[in-house]
């Protein structure tokens, strides 16, 4: 936007700028119609700024080096609430909403939905906004649980800035777990999973309540500053919540997903480095588009670069004390990895004179720099006496003769929901299974293939397509149907492309279906899977 002045302002003078304008169908802004929410009744919209989509949403520095605080007056229809990323909130007459943030924050995480919801506390200083009809599954999912996220955060990390912490349950199709919009975190409605078991997501962006939201990446190609540090903060409040073993079971089912995209990407690919190189380009073609750096590397790698880092340290409770120094040094700043890593040292003067930053092998340079597998993995072991009969069971399953009595001698009904997921990442990794073995293994667990949770239905969809399972289908196309989060989405469709020829035919069939409750972002990058033509 170049504006031209009538005449040169004088020194110090005040300049107010009105900028009209209207957004119209960019992907910063999804314009939902009544059947592509939960209640079917109501038409709904919602913003999704991260990473670079909210310049069609308002005129303004559309980058996370510059952060500001915003107010915005908001007018809906009779019948309709408007919420925001706000920490002030207030209904004036005429059904006009008034938002202030008062603390700076970058661009992407402006938020505004509006739509048929209400709300229901579930802590003193949070509650869960959603349509009437999934409100009561989301108080009870959430009563009471948020508040020790919140003051184990805080322990660990410093104040909790932002005043309130809310969620909203998004439509079934927004993209995303969970969007650390401050102050309200956007997330799917897959983790109304009726047990608690999805919790994690939650931890996750409110630990970007330190991690991002207060010290942000000051550039997407450093989008691991953001991602690394959150999942190591969830992992430390997990920890301290739930314990180590059970912990480190997550973070296992993670390391499984990094193995499966770097399989996938090729170790190799120039998005496998934490520091990536984003070039200007105009399309998903193109040079690089800062929503194309999401995958696993970001979270995964650099979350093993964060436990590195803990690692040379080597005291969790001084490593704990640097995180809150780092985030109190840097708050309401955009930052750099360099930055990060600057102070680290000059807070480990020990460790800077023994040259930890040029380790062979484990050069901080290569770590941010060299695509790869990570060159430290943090110790997983507490998590073994969980994953040990996981790994065990997934080994008889993928024998040639099975050996029943040792199978039912392996009772499940008591196992975690990430136990059950761990279980299953193994069996996929071992898949195609032996002829007959995945029919046996369906009937014989009905709480896995016929689950419900957004978790497990994922990866028995997997496995059905790896196992090319036609009779079961049916279930990756109602999971599809169901929801459009794309780390769920687009698995599903490269193992369909991938496979046989009614595994294609069922991928064309389902993207044409569903296509248009889809975020267009998901629907583009099926697109590109499918091999059709991205309208730009
Ligand atoms: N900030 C991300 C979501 C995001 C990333 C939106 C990139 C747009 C571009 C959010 O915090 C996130 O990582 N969500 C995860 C949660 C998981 C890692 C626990 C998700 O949605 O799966
Ligand atoms: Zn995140």
């Amino acid at each position: 936007l170049h504006v031209a002045l009538p005449r040169p302002p004088r020194a110090g003078q005040l300049l107010t700028l009105e900028i009209d304008y209207e957004a119209g169908e960019g992907p910063g802004v999804c314009w939902l119609a009544p059947e592509q929410t939960a209640g079917k009744q109501k038409p709904y919209m919602y913003t999704q700024g991260q990473a670079v989509l909210n310049r069609s949403f308002f005129p303004g520095f559309d980058t996370p080096s510059v952060k500001c605080t915003y107010s915005a007056t908001v007018k809906v229809p009779e019948g309709f609430t408007a919420v925001m990323s706000a920490t002030s909130w207030e209904k004036q007459k005429d059904n006009t909403f008034v938002f202030k943030m008062s603390q700076p924050i970058p661009s992407y995480l402006i938020a505004l939905a509006v739509g048929d919801i209400v709300s229901a506390d579930v802590g003193p200083r949070s509650r869960v906004w959603a349509e009437p009809c999934l409100i009561e599954a989301a108080k009870k999912e959430y009563d009471g649980v948020i508040e020790e996220f919140l003051a184990v955060g805080e322990k660990l990390f410093g104040p909790y800035v932002w005043g309130r912490y809310d969620i909203l349950f998004m439509p079934p199709s927004f993209p995303f777990g969970g969007m650390e919009n401050p102050c309200l975190t956007f997330a799917t409605p897959c983790l109304l999973a009726g047990d608690r078991s999805l919790v994690d997501v939650i931890i996750h962006e409110i630990s970007h309540s330190w991690f991002g939201n207060l010290v942000t990446n000051a550039m997407w190609g450093e989008f691991w500053l953001n991602e690394g540090f959150t999942m190591y903060a969830q992992r430390r409040i997990s920890t301290e919540v739930y314990g180590s073993a059970y912990t480190c079971l997550e973070a296992a089912t993670g390391r499984a997903l990094l193995r499966q995209h770097m399989d996938n990407t090729g170790e190799d690919h120039p998005l496998n480095k934490l520091r990536v190189v984003i070039e200007p380009g105009f399309s998903l073609i193109l040079g690089v588009n800062p929503d194309d750096t999401y995958n696993e590397t970001p979270y995964e790698k650099g979350y093993c670069f964060v436990s590195y880092l803990a690692h040379l340290v080597g005291d969790q409770s001084k490593f704990d004390a640097f995180l809150q120094a780092y985030v109190n040094r840097f708050k309401f700043q955009s930052i750099t990895a360099d930055d990060t890593l600057g102070f680290f040292l000059e807070y480990f003067p020990e460790l800077k004179e023994k040259g930890v930053d040029s380790i062979p092998g484990f050069e901080f340079d290569r770590w941010l720099n060299t695509p790869g597998w990570p060159p430290y993995l943090p110790d997983l072991s507490p998590g073994e006496q969980l994953m040990k009969p996981a790994d065990e069971l997934a080994e008889l399953w993928a024998a040639d003769g099975l050996n029943m009595e040792a199978i039912e001698a392996v009772d499940i009904t008591a196992w975690r929901t990430y136990q059950l997921v761990y279980f299953l990442d193994q069996v996929l990794q071992k898949s195609p299974l032996p002829e007959g073995n995945v029919e046996r293994l369906s009937k014989m667990y009905p709480k896995i293939s016929k689950a419900q949770n957004a978790e497990l239905r994922l990866r028995w969809c997997q496995i059905v397509l790896k196992n090319n399972l036609e009779a079961e289908y049916h279930k990756v196309k109602d999971f599809l149907h169901s929801q459009g989060k794309q780390k769920y989405t687009l698995p599903l469709y490269r193992a369909m492309w991938g496979g046989s020829e009614s595994a294609r035919a069922l991928a064309m069939e389902t993207f044409s279906a569903t296509a248009p409750q889809l975020h267009v972002n998901v629907q583009n990058y099926i697109k590109k899977i499918l091999g059709l033509e991205v309208a730009e």
